[in-house]
């Protein structure tokens, strides 16, 4: 960290209260934390849920990993500890957003546990809410899917520390919400997630 730094208490609580903020937004914001295998459903999941939530007529934004990487990440490569800052940064910024009173959603494989934790605490930390999704399809599910064919090109060793193939996907112990993408489609993976937020009273 840089010397000579000043916290600024109107950062994250401050002249304007968090519950001000929420009162004149008309809403409360929160991270919908997707995490899957490359080709799982995340970034598809992600791009039906913002649109269901701005047709609803809430404010809501997705940050999705390839994307980022072309932006903001594209100093980073995909051994652990890239990966360990991508999600840092990740889990900053959409912290950020979810203060802002903005339903984030973000699709990352965010594979490493400890990242993903370290995401959640910062959220609860500052009373934001975090849902981490778990968006699940078996190794078979997804390297037949294989849409950008890394799979393939993973197992003949062209591209290497591959999630799933030569780099681990740690499963998530106890997410909020588990998709089972093999069986669930993206219209009830919206409509599961969308029935979260109602019952926790995140999207009154
Ligand atoms: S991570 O692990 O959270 O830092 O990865 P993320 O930022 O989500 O980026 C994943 C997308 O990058 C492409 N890609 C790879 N994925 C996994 N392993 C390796 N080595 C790799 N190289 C490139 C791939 O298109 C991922 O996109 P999704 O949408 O997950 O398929």
């Amino acid at each position: 960290m840089a010397s000579n730094i000043t916290f600024h208490e109107g950062y994250l609580i401050g002249t304007v209260s968090s519950e001000e903020r929420v009162q004149l937004s008309q809403q409360k914001g929160a991270t919908i934390w997707l995490t899957g295998l490359s080709a799982s459903g995340k970034s598809t999941i992600a791009c039906a849920l913002e649109q269901h939530l701005l047709h609803l007529h809430k404010y809501a934004y997705r940050l999705d990993g390839d994307n980022v990487r072309f932006g903001l990440n594209k100093d980073l490569g995909f051994d652990e500890k890239s990966r360990n800052e991508n999600i840092r940064r990740i889990g900053e910024v959409s912290r950020l957003f979810a203060d802002s009173c903005c339903l984030t959603i973000t699709a990352f494989i965010s594979p490493y546990r400890i990242d993903r934790e370290f995401a959640r605490q910062i959220h609860e930390k500052s009373g934001l809410p975090f849902v981490e999704v778990f968006v699940d399809a078996p190794l078979s599910v997804v390297e037949q899917r294989d849409p950008k064919g890394l799979y393939k090109k993973a197992r003949a060793g062209e591209i290497k520390d591959f999630t799933g193939i030569s780099a681990p996907y740690e499963i998530p112990e106890n997410p909020e919400i588990h998709l089972n993408t093999a069986e669930t489609n993206v219209t009830e993976s919206v409509r599961i997630i969308t029935q979260y937020l109602v019952s926790h009273g995140y999207m009154p």
